[in-house]
């Protein structure tokens, strides 16, 4: 295989002068392909195999213990103006990132396989799918894309009959942190990426292109893309709503989106459209409609057991890449709050010893094809994806943000959004457990200047005739003592029929100055056993706290400076003036 595209096949050349493989292979998409990469692996000892009788096609794949998450100070986006990118995002000027990747890439693939791998983010026949070639020497690299994008030759023959595509170009290089880059190139579509394994940063289709690339692209183009799950809700009688919902990485966004019913809502059901990224467009039906432009999920292991998601759990018995668990004694995979098996060896490889940390790394992560889940809606195929109702932001917060209120309109919803903040977790490096500011759950991945991209959210308020309506959740409040005063998981179904009534306008509310919150009894939990005091706390606001809250808020705030819009300066003024 080779391309008829001028572009392609002269950047390609370009690459293998510069990078000097071994041997370049251009990657088809197959099955025989993905089976042959696998056994190379094997053989180098890169992948394990793990138990083929409970597990079957399940492998384990051990990455360098500093190299296990994203590397937020190591990405960067390059551009003319450093003001388009903005202090949300570190920046670097585009002849000075080049000629530094460049030096890191010279002659960096010597005695390596250099693979070509074209993919299309989205369904191949959308109108609003993007495609792209990632160049990489890491087999693993291919066969996650495998899992992950439509990858191979009907990704590539669009390529030739479109000419765009946006060029990434990998290395693991020496798995040095130090030499250890991810820089993106908005203005010309391309992604440089160097000395990491790591999903976040080797999977150029996944956050390099799908969130960072193409938030630019989206804004010049005036649609969104987004760190949001898609799910679809039915309910008993069969009408379905869909929800798109924002929450930082590790914040539950894979588990919402297969959940599983509780018993008492058996006849309700979830269909999982995302997990992770939703490219949101303004249909021919003037509705926002949304498709997920990944074929596959690279999700969270530890805590999926077969009470908190079933539906996950099961997905991954079979056809699976695991990185980074720990290992039974019988060759499966085991994980924190697995919930069966014992760990004998780490996931450094190491025999486990309690005392010496988590068997599995707090990120590893499984990879696996969206057709394994049971859940999986066949609409997640279809080319102009479905119509969302409701949009929800929400984050990690012990205290402050109850478990749900609504936005008083599309500007207030803007507002809320970007009001995010969200104890950070392992799925990138440094300490966990600090709140920071996460707009929008896109601190790590806007590849512009935040102010600008606000302008952006407001600017659906005129575009739409009939915007979704926006919603704030909060899964994680605690006592004193550390515990979830909210039971979470399945349970959350009854918050997500909440909010589908709040959208039909069949539930009241209660009004508050940050929004409307659920009324005492709007939320079914009368089987749940919850402390009526613990309920009570769970669905309304401490007016100190939240003044406090906006304080700090507007004070990031004004850290935008004049590019701030004026119209989100004037909603936290209302709600601030509502508060006092
Ligand atoms: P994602 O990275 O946003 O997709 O988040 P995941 O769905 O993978 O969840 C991240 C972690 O949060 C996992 O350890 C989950 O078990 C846990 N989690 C997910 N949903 C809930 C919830 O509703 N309540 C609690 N307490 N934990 C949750
Ligand atoms: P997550 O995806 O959101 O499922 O954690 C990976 C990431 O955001 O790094
Ligand atoms: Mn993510
Ligand atoms: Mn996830």
């Amino acid at each position: 295989m080779t391309t008829k595209n001028q572009e392609l096949a002269s950047w390609v050349s370009s690459v293998a002068e510069l990078t000097k493989p071994e041997s370049v292979v251009w990657c088809d998409g197959s099955e025989q392909e993905y089976q042959r990469l696998i056994d190379l692996m094997l053989e180098e000892g890169t992948l394990s195999p793990l138990n083929s009788e409970t597990h079957p096609n399940c492998y384990l794949h051990l990455s360098d213990p500093q190299d296990v998450a994203r590397v937020e100070h190591l990405t960067y986006i390059c551009t003319d103006d450093p003001e388009a990118v903005g202090d949300n995002n570190n920046w670097l000027a585009v002849d000075d990132a080049k000629q530094k990747m460049h030096a890191l890439y010279d002659g960096c693939m010597q005695g390596r396989t250099m693979y070509i791998i074209p993919y299309c983010m989205g369904p191949v026949d959308s109108p609003y799918s993007r495609c792209g070639v990632e160049i990489t020497d890491s087999p693993y690299v291919v066969v996650n894309m495998k899992l992950m994008t439509r990858m191979g030759a009907r990704a590539l023959a669009r390529i030739e009959r479109e000419g765009t595509f946006v060029k990434g170009l990998h290395s693991t290089g020496e798995l040095d942190p130090e030499r250890r880059f991810i820089m993106h190139f908005p203005e010309e579509l391309s992604i440089m990426s160097y000395g990491s394994g790591y999903g976040g940063n080797a999977l150029l289709g996944k956050k390099c292109h799908a969130l960072r690339i193409a938030s630019w692209q989206a804004r010049d183009e005036g649609w969104l893309a987004e760190h949001m799950l898609i799910l679809g809700l039915e309910s008993p009688e069969g009408e379905t709503h869909y929800i798109a919902a924002a929450f930082p990485s590790a914040c539950g966004k894979t588990n919402l989106a297969m959940l599983i019913p509780p018993e008492k809502y058996k006849d309700w059901k979830i269909w999982t459209l995302g997990d992770d990224i939703a490219w949101l467009h303004k249909g021919e039906d003037g509705q926002l409609r949304a498709i997920n432009p990944e074929a596959g999920y690279f999700g969270v292991v530890p805590g999926t057991n077969a009470k908190t998601n079933r539906n996950a759990y099961d997905m991954i018995q079979q056809n699976t890449i695991f990185t980074n668990v720990a290992q039974t004694d019988d060759g499966e995979p085991w994980w924190e709050d697995k919930k069966v098996g014992e760990p004998s060896v780490d996931w450094k490889g190491n025999d486990y010893t309690p005392g010496n940390g988590p068997a599995a790394h707090p990120n590893s992560r499984f990879t696996v094809s969206a057709k394994e889940n049971r859940a999986y809606s066949s609409l997640a195929e279809a080319p102009d994806g479905v119509p969302i109702s409701a949009i929800i932001f929400g984050g990690r917060r012990r205290e402050l943000a109850p478990l749900v209120y609504q936005a008083k309109s599309w500007e207030h919803g803007v507002l809320i959004g970007a009001g995010v903040a969200s104890e950070t977790t392992a799925a990138a490096t440094g300490e966990v457990g600090v709140v920071r500011r996460d707009p929008m759950a896109m601190k790590p991945f806007c590849g512009y200047n935040f102010a600008d991209y606000w302008a952006h959210w407001l600017s659906f308020a005129e575009r739409l005739e009939n915007p979704p309506k926006i919603f704030h959740v909060n899964w994680f409040r605690q006592d004193a003592e550390g515990r979830f005063l909210w039971p979470g998981f399945g349970e959350n179904l009854r918050v997500l029929r909440w909010i589908i009534e709040r959208c039909k306008g069949t539930v009241d509310a209660q009004e508050t100055a940050i929004g409307y919150l659920p009324l005492e009894d709007g939320v079914d939990i009368a089987d749940l056993n919850i402390d009526p005091a613990v309920w009570r706390a769970l669905i309304s606001i401490d007016d100190d706290q939240w003044r406090q809250e906006m304080d700090e808020f507007g004070d990031y705030l004004d850290s935008f400076g004049e590019r701030l819009p004026v119209a989100l300066r004037a909603q936290h003024q209302m709600v601030k003036a509502a508060l006092t």
